[in-house]
């Protein structure tokens, strides 16, 4: 590529929890090393990313936690801007969505979009919360699903069976606020004619980006504009965001997603401010169209469609601005056999690892690398991490880096040795160091990182495979100048990793630039052989990597399990009850035929962990009926009780015995089982309607 100027910019995550590997590996990994890389090729890159303060997401999270949404948006910025620092996720600027440059920024392209006449106007039927006398937006609106009857499906989503919904779709909605049925009422938005991009976006993405574009991401675009683009609002009836700049529009906000892209816009004007800069060169159209910046998008798989549709089709409406030449989006990352979930809490949290081990940031950096999702889900388990770190990081770089330079310290005192007349294995050694950092260097550019990582390691593979064949620790007894020279290329061979590890592990780099004595991670001399001259002195050698142990593998397991059946106990009793069956007729009901009866006996059925046999009294005869209650229940504490009781079930057989009807009990997800029984006495053979 040329030496463009180039503004990346990495999703905004909602400042309403903490960030999890997901988040990682999904976005800003990839963006780090990418960026990284290109100022090492001293390019005009700039990386821009901040908290997305507005939308539902904070005010729902500022009403469980029971504190304001500005106390929510303060205390995960902090969280959020200091634990990517910590990780060495090395943004320009780490702005925020609630800041007043961003707020006129954002209400400009609003006003420039409306001036312009673009958007339609349209008064339309929304529910409406009368107890709190409020618009609900669509979270805030939960109910039975119309696809699956899941009972708890949100206005815009069921989570159970994953269809998009609208509020008006929820059979018996509920507002989540006062928990009453809202009303509908009418209130007026603008709505962007997403329509009426159509044809442009088909030119500009479906013609334009073919085979550009990752086939993950052109193919979810390609999908939404062959179902036809609708007018979307651009607006909201809320109380946090941004108000929309017209007069009369009390309680209108505008909608987060118009608002939150346009942050890495703001992040950028501020950033010039604070660094004497020029804002506009990294995003408006200049006069000489090849002097454009290049923008790239890095987000993860959900926000693909206000990356790729959205968001250019208000900066192309705009006008004068560039629009994104890649949007290379990551699918989603799974952990330990299942999703990721902040709601269960099934998750690695970023600033509880960095807690529990403060430098092991590349080490965290290396695995997620070498499993991030580019081109399909992936998943995370902690047994990979530790083969990634034991298998590759300490096996095969820390023991190059650390051979060369133990070696290094005990024949020549930590001097840099002089190369002497090569033979083919160097050479060939010295065509290595010229080759895979080129190697690594395709990869960051076309955005495949994990080839790009494998490659590094290829570096210190190669390294290992050059000593094991020379070895020089043999060597040295008969032929020390021999020995100069093999460490001579194995030294220039660490120093091009402390270069060409920088994007990925840039605190290794650095650890390791510093026994080097050598500090220049410039990426034109990565395939150099004279880094380090004769003579050059370097540092004291430390290891660069521990093996981590099965027990602590084991724990971090346990944790998370723990952790997460913790959670379930206290927070999500209700999650797991079982969605509504299948809608029935009375007639259907009036069928069911169900009595009060006596427990007259009742023993085990041997063979059996679960069945008891008992007789009941059911005013209509005696009769056998198996209940798999054995491991809640002792026979002699049930005789004498009254329950329920289905007697027209076709009888079946269990364990060679025929029940004849079926006792009603109520069954908690927790496992808990209670019989149903009459609040009082009440004769047998009682009907039950
Ligand atoms: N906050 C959004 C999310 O977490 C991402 C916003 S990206 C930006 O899904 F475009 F708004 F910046
Ligand atoms: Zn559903």
């Amino acid at each position: 590529m040329t030496n463009k100027r180039i503004t990346v910019t990495a999703a905004l995550p909602y400042a309403n929890g903490p960030l999890h590997i997901g988040h990682i590996a999904g976005a800003y990994l990839p963006a780090d090393i990418f960026v990284r890389y290109q100022r090492q090729q001293k390019r005009d890159v700039i990386f821009m990313s901040g908290s997305d303060e507005h939308g539902a997401a904070i005010m729902l999270r500022a009403k469980k936690e029971e504190i304001s949404p500005r106390e929510i948006i303060d205390k995960y910025h902090e969280l959020n801007k200091e634990t990517f620092e910590r990780f060495g996720i090395s943004f320009d600027m780490y702005h925020r969505t609630s800041e007043p440059i961003h707020h006129q920024t954002s209400q400009g392209f609003f006003t420039t979009l409306y001036e312009k006449g673009e958007f339609t106007e349209l008064e339309s039927e929304q529910y409406y919360d009368e107890e709190f006398q409020q618009f609900l937006a669509d979270r805030y609106i939960t109910g039975t699903c119309p696809v699956c009857s899941h009972p708890n499906a949100y206005g815009d989503q069921c989570e159970n069976c994953g269809s998009s919904l609208s509020p008006t779709d929820l059979i018996n909605p509920k507002s989540t606020l006062s928990g009453k049925v809202p009303v509908l009422k009418p209130t007026k938005h603008w709505y962007l004619p997403l329509d009426k991009y159509q044809p442009w976006l088909e030119e500009w993405l479906l013609e334009g980006k073919k085979g550009k574009w990752k086939t993950n991401v052109y193919g979810q675009c390609s999908s939404w504009l062959k179902a036809g683009l609708q007018p979307r609002a651009m607006t909201r009836d809320l109380d946090w965001g941004v108000d929309v700049p017209l007069p009369s529009t009390e309680g209108k906000k505008l909608y987060v997603w118009l608002d939150a892209p346009i942050g890495y816009i703001s992040a950028t004007k501020q950033w010039a401010l604070d660094n004497g800069k020029d804002w506009e060169l990294y995003w408006k159209q200049q006069p000489d169209e090849a002097d454009n910046s290049r923008l790239i998008h890095f987000i993860g798989k959900d926000n693909i469609v206000f990356h790729c549709i959205i968001f250019p089709a208000i900066l192309h409406t705009h006008g004068d601005y560039i629009l994104p030449e890649n949007v290379p989006a990551n699918e989603f990352l799974n952990l330990e056999g299942r999703k990721l979930s902040t709601s269960r809490n099934w998750a690695v949290w970023l600033h509880e690892y960095l807690d529990e081990l403060p430098d092991k940031q590349d080490e965290l950096r290396y695995s997620l690398c070498s499993i991030m999702p580019e081109t399909k889900d992936s998943e995370f388990t902690w047994k990979d991490y530790q083969a990634k770190n034991n298998n590759e990081l300490v096996a095969i770089l820390g023991n190059f880096v650390n051979r060369t330079l133990v070696l290094t310290q005990k024949y020549f005192d930590g001097l840099v040795p002089s190369r002497h007349k090569l033979q083919p294995i160097d050479e060939e050694a010295l065509h290595q160091l010229q080759e895979i950092p080129n190697r690594v260097s395709t990869a960051i550019e076309n955005f495949n990182f994990r080839e790009a990582a494998a490659h590094m390691i290829d570096l210190a593979r190669a390294g290992n495979k050059y000593l094991a064949d020379t070895e020089p620790w043999k060597v040295i007894k008969a032929d020390k100048m021999r020995v100069e020279t093999i460490l001579n290329i194995s030294l220039q061979i660490t120093a091009s990793l402390s270069v060409i590890s920088y994007p990925f592990l840039p605190f290794t780099s650095k650890k390791l630039q510093t026994m080097l004595n050598f500090q220049s991670t410039d990426w034109s001399t990565a395939s150099a052989n004279d880094l380090l001259a004769a003579g050059h002195m370097l540092e004291k050698p430390e290891l660069l990597f521990q093996k981590i142990e099965d027990e602590w593998v084991e724990q971090q397991i346990n944790k998370l399990h723990q952790e997460d059946a913790a959670k379930e106990k206290k927070e999500e009793p209700t999650s797991d009850i079982a969605p509504m069956k299948e809608e029935i007729t009375y007639d259907d009901f009036v069928k069911l035929d169900m009595r009060v009866a006596t427990i007259l006996t009742a023993e085990k059925v041997k063979k059996s962990k679960k069945l008891l046999k008992m007789t009941l009294d059911t005013g209509l005869d005696q009769r056998t009926v198996l209940s798999g209650i054995a491991q809640h229940y002792e026979p002699e504490a049930i005789i004498g009780k009254q329950v329920c009781v289905l007697v027209n079930l076709a009888p079946r057989k269990m364990m060679g015995i025929e029940s004849q009807g079926m006792i009603l009990m109520a069954e908690d997800p927790d496992g808990t089982l209670l019989f149903m029984q009459p609040e009082g006495k009440i004769s047998d053979g009682s009907g039950i309607s």
